[in-house]
């Protein structure tokens, strides 16, 4: 049921990017059976070559070009180019002037130039309960499970069309029942080291598929940066969008996240479990020579660029490797500012803001072998650039990327 505003922008009252955007979240939301749109709050969008390929040129160019502009605060992922470091990154000019094609029509659209997958640190911060549109599985995973905000997984085009009406069909995590949690993991791993919020991560999404999982056993002290990671592998290996860390998460804090109801499934998770997905995450020989070692997957927060800058104390990048760390812009010039980074330079890194490896020409650069200490990353690039992949925390990667000075 439309309002009579909702049935004049269908119309073409509001000009024509608004009506295309409102014909496509109609026709979305009948074949949801959504009852009504909701007003929104805040929208993140993605807008990268290496996904949208010319196709979604060819969409927010034509929505740009019909007068759209966002409603409401709507920040975007990170693009598949780094403009500030085109040629030390070597991205063939083709490829560029598409991101630039992308980049320039979201900007006309009147979107945030954050091009980051943490908005949440800063840049679009909703609150508790509102609903919001969200694209990109870590960002979606936060913005649910640790904010307690209602989005979907919101693909390429719903995005940026709910920005311009302002309006989302009702269906999925918008309705209070479809948040209900529905599997438990009790976890029993003992102590948990950094590397096990991604592994964990990626072993919930395996098993939970797109169900809501229920986690029992995490840490009283986990961060918000470890939930990130935790969401990341959940996000990208199953399609969570949405967990409960009992104790911890909002909605598990104020309420029983089963709703009284007893879980479909329970899953003791132990050690061996994440000993087996860590080796599964890594595919290479391990005769093969490793040639690029990354971090930054979800981008780099400040507390985890300090930790990289503890750990890297008096070691330099061995000549034959790439070692590149991918971060937001703001926490790039904040750790600048704080005399992280260019002892880092200094010592061989190379940073890259506002995009990543997983939407960056990683195949065009002829990388054979990457190692990584992300989860999502070591599971999705393989699949993406036709790499080997090797998963391994955070020590045992500068261990392979650097030597002592
Ligand atoms: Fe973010 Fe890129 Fe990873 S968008 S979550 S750094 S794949």
């Amino acid at each position: 049921m439309l309002t009579d505003e909702e049935k004049k922008c269908l119309d073409g009252g509001f000009g024509d990017a608004s009506r295309t955007a409102m014909d496509l979240l109609v026709q979305i939301g009948n074949s949801f059976g959504a009852e009504r749109l909701l007003p929104i709050h805040s929208v993140h969008i993605v807008a990268h070559f290496g996904s949208l390929h010319q196709a979604g040129v060819d969409f927010l160019e034509k929505l740009a070009s019909g007068g759209g502009k966002c409603k409401v605060p709507t920040t975007v992922d990170p693009l598949s180019v780094d403009f500030d470091r085109c040629e030390q990154f070597r991205i063939p000019i083709w490829y560029r002037e598409k991101q630039e094609r992308l980049k320039n029509a979201v900007e006309q659209l009147g979107a945030i130039p954050s091009w980051s997958c943490t908005p949440y640190y800063s840049l679009n911060v909703p609150r508790y309960g509102q609903d919001i549109v969200w694209a990109e599985s870590s960002a979606v995973s936060y913005a649910n499970s640790v904010i307690g905000a209602r989005t979907n997984r919101t693909p390429f085009g719903m995005d940026i069309c709910a920005s311009i009406t302002g309006k989302v069909p009702e269906f999925g995590l918008y309705i209070e029942r479809n948040r209900r949690g529905t599997i438990l993991f009790d976890v029993q791993i003992g102590n948990f080291r950094e590397l096990d919020y991604h592994t964990l991560g990626a072993v919930v999404g395996r098993l939970s598929g797109a169900k809501v999982p229920v986690i029992k056993g995490m840490p009283p002290g986990t961060t918000n940066d470890q939930l990130k990671c935790f969401g990341a592998g959940a996000g990208s290996v199953g399609s969570v969008a949405l967990y409960h860390a009992l104790g911890m998460t909002p909605e598990a804090r104020c309420r029983d996240p089963f709703d009284g109801q007893k879980p479909e499934e329970v899953f003791t998770i132990t050690r061996e479990d994440l000993n087996e997905m860590e080796d599964r995450l890594t595919t290479a020989d391990p005769q093969l020579k490793i040639d690029m070692v990354t971090m930054g997957c979800p981008l780099l927060s400040l507390e985890e660029l300090k930790s990289v800058f503890v750990k890297m104390s008096e070691r330099h990048v061995k000549r034959e490797i790439h070692f590149w760390i991918y971060l937001s812009r703001e926490v790039y010039n904040l750790g600048k500012s704080m005399g992280l980074v260019e002892p880092l330079e200094k010592a061989g890194v190379w940073f890259s803001t506002g995009t990543c490896a997983t939407i960056s020409p990683v195949k065009l650069w002829g990388f054979k072998h990457v190692m990584t200490n992300s989860a999502k990353c070591a599971f999705v690039v393989p699949s993406e650039h036709e790499v080997a992949m090797t998963y391994g925390d955070t020590d045992r990667c500068i261990l392979v990327a650097t030597e002592t000075a």
